[in-house]
């Protein structure tokens, strides 16, 4: 299948799903408010992979909270490619110094917004092409 849907009605902020895509597994996440704020307080600067890696925007869109997330209005919805971008391990999520995700393999450390803080990873966990088809159903591809 190209394209799948995904229900997330159950997903309470604080809550992840992980689901299977083009047989990837996408970790969705509603995030609670301090994620969001985490995220958003981050100054570009501090970033190692500045790019916001979203097939939704132009490639050189920027790593910001918002674009790194389901967009304006719905910053509180990750999607990410759970494959570390080192070598494609699976991270683990809510995890690691920044609460984000970590990979067991080799250290990397991604933030609440997926992206790359510390550890032999280059970028960002990507974002796949995704769109709301309602408040509660997301289709990913
Ligand atoms: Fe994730 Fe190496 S594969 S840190």
């Amino acid at each position: 299948l190209a394209s799948i849907e995904v229900d997330v009605a159950s997903l309470e902020p604080g809550m992840s799903l992980t689901v299977k895509w083009r047989g990837k597994p996408i970790f969705i996440r509603n995030r609670t408010p301090e994620e969001v704020k985490a995220a958003a307080d981050v100054p570009l600067a501090d970033l190692k992979d500045p790019v916001a890696r979203n097939a939704n925007l132009p490639a050189e869109a920027q790593a910001t909270g918002v674009d790194r997330s389901g967009g304006a209005g719905k910053e509180n919805w990750i999607v990410m490619i759970g494959t570390c971008t080192h070598l494609g391990c699976v991270p683990l999520g809510q995890a690691g110094e920044y609460n984000g995700w970590f990979c067991p393999c080799h250290g990397s450390v991604y933030d609440t917004a997926g992206r790359i803080r510390k550890g032999p990873a280059p970028e960002n966990l990507a974002i796949p092409t995704f769109s709301f088809v309602s408040d509660t159903k997301i289709k990913i591809g």
